[in-house]
């Protein structure tokens, strides 16, 4: 009995351990060898449109599995007066939809900054971690030199084509964050959410590697105002509320700087609605746009007046990026409230459900799928839109244009 507690005991201490992975798991090189493979033998499939995309856009919607999209597809139907589940979402209409698993090495149930590194940089990662690959730890600052891995949106950018970020959370958030960060936790957002070690020690907050690393990303637009600004100072927006003022232990005013280092450039920073609005796009090369201290809120709480929609925000972004004659890469991403096991729940609570933020969210992402899929010829697109972090599997669907 006492052998059968032990033992018992050494499995729930094992299991609350780091969990081992293969040592090959921690080599880039192992992920890419895997995804050419499995993209070989689907491409001897069937005859695929193998021509190269000129731009890319990723939708993501930020728990958006399988059961979300039905839910959606019902909900669309059931609004224009239809049982629902015959609707078709502008995404169902794609010719093409396929799955991809983006788990963590280290997590059966990932998060965002694992899978985000996993679509954006090709290559699987420990949980809580961006842009470095699962040879990095968690909150171990020593962990990530060496072992930093790029994205999509560097190599649309080395390539020379526009790229751009537009979120409804903050835009150092998880999944945003992969695209150009390489960071050991997700949660360093500025340096104020750092342990002092890690700064010692070199490592930089996300904020800041959002204007350092990749220079002049041409459009980032999303939340996250507080982190860009000195501690204490007053939020433009909500001067009088104190946990929405400056973070910044080290002074800097990131979006001073930033303006300041772009003045010779057609750069504009904006904060609200109006301001983006007004904007003329032509005139616009680098747009900078933070309409809130935090999180954007969801569609349904959003001010109407001061923030612009992610509809609005896309809209603006696509037409600052398809000036560039090499093409664009854009990252969207729409913050559903929580995952799909909340979603599960309000889906097995009832008529609820029907009110469900989530899924009306969702409903704005498909639309703008579908708002995109008038965009202008002869613009060569892939337009994806996929889910995560949802346990089970992403989908994908691709619309691409010939
Ligand atoms: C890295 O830092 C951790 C503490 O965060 C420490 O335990 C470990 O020994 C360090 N590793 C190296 C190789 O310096
Ligand atoms: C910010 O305000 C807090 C609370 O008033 C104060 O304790 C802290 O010293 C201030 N920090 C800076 C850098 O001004
Ligand atoms: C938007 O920003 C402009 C410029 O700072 C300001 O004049 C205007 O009042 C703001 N509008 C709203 C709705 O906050």
């Amino acid at each position: 009995m006492t052998a059968l507690l032990i033992i018992c005991f050494c499995l729930i201490l094992g299991s609350l351990g780091n969990p081992q992975f293969p040592e090959q798991e921690k080599d880039p090189k192992f992920w890419n060898a895997w995804a050419q493979r499995t993209l070989k033998n689907a491409l001897t499939l069937q005859e695929l449109n193998k021509n190269k995309a000129k731009n890319l856009i990723l939708f993501l919607g930020d728990g958006m599995g399988i059961p979300t999209v039905t839910a959606a597809r019902i909900l669309k139907g059931q609004l224009n007066g239809q049982s629902g589940e015959e609707t078709q979402l502008e995404m169902d209409k794609f010719p093409f939809v396929s799955l991809s698993k983006t788990y963590n090495t280290n997590a059966q149930v990932p998060d965002s900054a694992g899978t985000a590194t996993a679509y954006l940089c090709g290559v699987k990662a420990n949980e809580g971690t961006l842009g470095v690959s699962a040879a990095a730890v968690r909150s171990q600052c020593n962990t990530t030199q060496g072992n930093e891995v790029t994205s999509i949106l560097k190599w649309a950018k080395d390539a020379g084509k526009s790229v751009g970020i537009v979120t409804t959370t903050r835009v150092n958030h998880a999944t945003p964050s992969a695209a150009y960060a390489h960071c050991v936790d997700r949660d360093w957002y500025s340096d104020n959410e750092m342990p002092v070690e890690a700064l010692q020690a070199g490592c930089k907050d996300i904020a800041r590697q959002l204007f350092e690393n990749i220079p002049n990303i041409d459009v980032i637009m999303g939340g996250g105002r507080k982190y860009m600004f000195p501690k204490n100072m007053s939020d433009v927006e909500y001067p009088n509320i104190l946990k929405h003022s400056g973070t910044r232990k080290d002074g800097r005013n990131l979006v001073q700087e930033w303006v300041d280092r772009m003045k010779d450039k057609k750069n504009h920073y904006v904060w609200n609605k109006t301001q983006l609005l007004s904007l003329n796009p032509n005139n616009v090369d680098y747009l900078l746009g933070l309409f809130e201290p935090g999180d954007m809120m969801y569609d349904l709480e959003r001010n109407t007046e001061s923030d612009p929609s992610l509809t609005e925000m896309v809209d603006v972004a696509i037409k600052i990026l398809k000036k560039n004659p090499s093409g664009f890469y854009l990252l969207v991403e729409g913050e559903f409230e929580a995952s799909v096991m909340v979603q599960l729940h309000i889906c097995s609570s009832g008529p609820s459900f029907f009110s469900g933020r989530n899924v009306l969210s969702l409903i704005q992402v498909t639309a703008l799928v579908s708002a995109d899929c008038r965009f202008p010829q002869p613009y060569k697109q892939h337009i994806c839109t996929m889910a995560e972090p949802s346990p089970l599997n992403e989908q994908w669907a691709v619309r691409s244009v010939p």
